[in-house]
């Protein structure tokens, strides 16, 4: 059988350059290898989560859908679709949260950092802002994956504890009922190194120091010059180690256009001239993106109905599986059932 790969996306935010260079650019290389079966859906129910409001979580959903489609994401190849439209799920995560001890969630290290935060704060309902929403949020991802037996999950190191805890229930499923689901592989990218922001720390929409991918070019360029650099003067020798600038440039240059910018860090440049370099490459490797990804928000219609023909898909193929799981565990219609002896 053709190897499974799945992997979701919860939309909360205006997706960034350090999540193009970090999860979504290796997560396209890995779906189209040869022989590989993929899917990539949208999260929007996990996102329900934190974002409470209806028309800003529609536009997360498709501004997400459209810089995947944009970055490379073939949907004749991946099957792409959005979670809410695969009640399926939902139906598993019930059934998985039967055969999750409460106790995996109080170690989840989501859950355990809300709790830290409101020991900080002082709270006195230590679950102060937790819903069973936020609590059971590994149960959920744990559908999602097992739904369509997916071998290989593309994620970021945060999301190792959340594949675990997939393994285990999955462990704990199969002992009882048979070996009917899979048990998922966490794929940490490899290179997807930590993308520098504008301040040096990892890029990350919390700390305010990212650059937004689909910023037109002006807005692009007004970016990377804010990128932080020191009083070093223009003729001056610069450390190529450490450079939030060339590690960002290592990322999307040729390695002779990088060859080229460390010897000019060496023999001196300016950070004005070293910055102006990164944009235009920046530029160079978005623009055709942007484009696609502007015209996939223009005709929102259609996207939406991408994501809804890719559902009826997925729900296609998950309904088998549900059915089996139906029967082994003993609920829903039997339409089979055995005749009664004589
Ligand atoms: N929890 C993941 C994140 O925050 C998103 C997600 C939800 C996911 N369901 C998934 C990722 C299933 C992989 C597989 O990044």
């Amino acid at each position: 059988m053709a190897k499974r790969i799945l992997t979701g996306v919860k939309p909360t935010g205006q997706p960034h350059i350090g999540n193009w260079l970090g999860a979504i650019r290796p997560a396209l290389g890995m779906v189209n290898e040869p022989g590989v079966e993929s899917y990539l859906f949208i999260a929007d129910y996990h996102s329900l989560i934190s974002v409470h409001d209806a028309e800003e979580l529609r536009k997360l959903t498709r501004e997400v859908a459209a810089t995947w489609l944009s970055c490379g994401l073939d949907p004749k190849k991946t099957l792409i679709y959005r979670q809410s439209e695969v009640p399926e799920v939902f139906e598993l995560a019930w059934i998985l949260a039967c055969f999750t001890p409460k106790g995996f969630m109080n170690r989840a290290h989501a859950y355990k950092a809300k709790l830290s935060e409101n020991e900080t704060l002082g709270s006195r309902d230590p679950d102060h802002g937790v819903s069973v929403g936020l609590f059971t949020y590994p149960v959920l991802m744990a559908a999602d994956i097992l739904l369509f037996r997916a071998n290989e999950v593309p994620v970021g190191e945060d999301q190792i504890q959340h594949l675990e805890f997939a393994r285990d229930i999955v462990e704990k499923f199969n002992k009882t009922y048979g070996n009917l689901l899979v048990a998922p592989q966490a794929k940490i990218q490899k290179g997807a190194a930590l993308i520098p922001g504008l301040d040096g720390r990892k890029m990350s929409k919390s700390y305010g120091n990212h650059i937004p991918l689909f910023l037109d070019s002006k807005a692009l360029r007004k970016s990377v010059m804010r990128i932080k650099t020191d009083s070093l003067p223009p003729e001056a020798p610069k450390p190529t180690e450490g450079s939030i600038l060339l590690d960002i440039y290592r990322q999307v240059a040729d390695p002779e256009e990088v060859l080229s910018l460390e010897s000019q860090f060496q023999k001196g440049i300016s950070w004005g001239g070293a910055k102006e370099i990164l944009f235009e490459k920046l530029d160079q490797k978005l623009t055709p993106g942007r484009e696609v990804f502007n015209d996939w928000l223009r005709r929102p219609q259609e996207l939406e109905r991408l994501l809804s023909e890719g559902a009826t898909q997925a729900r296609a193929q998950a309904q088998p599986l549900m059915s089996e799981l139906r029967r082994a565990v003993g609920v829903g219609a039997m339409h089979s059932l055995p005749s009664s002896p004589a």
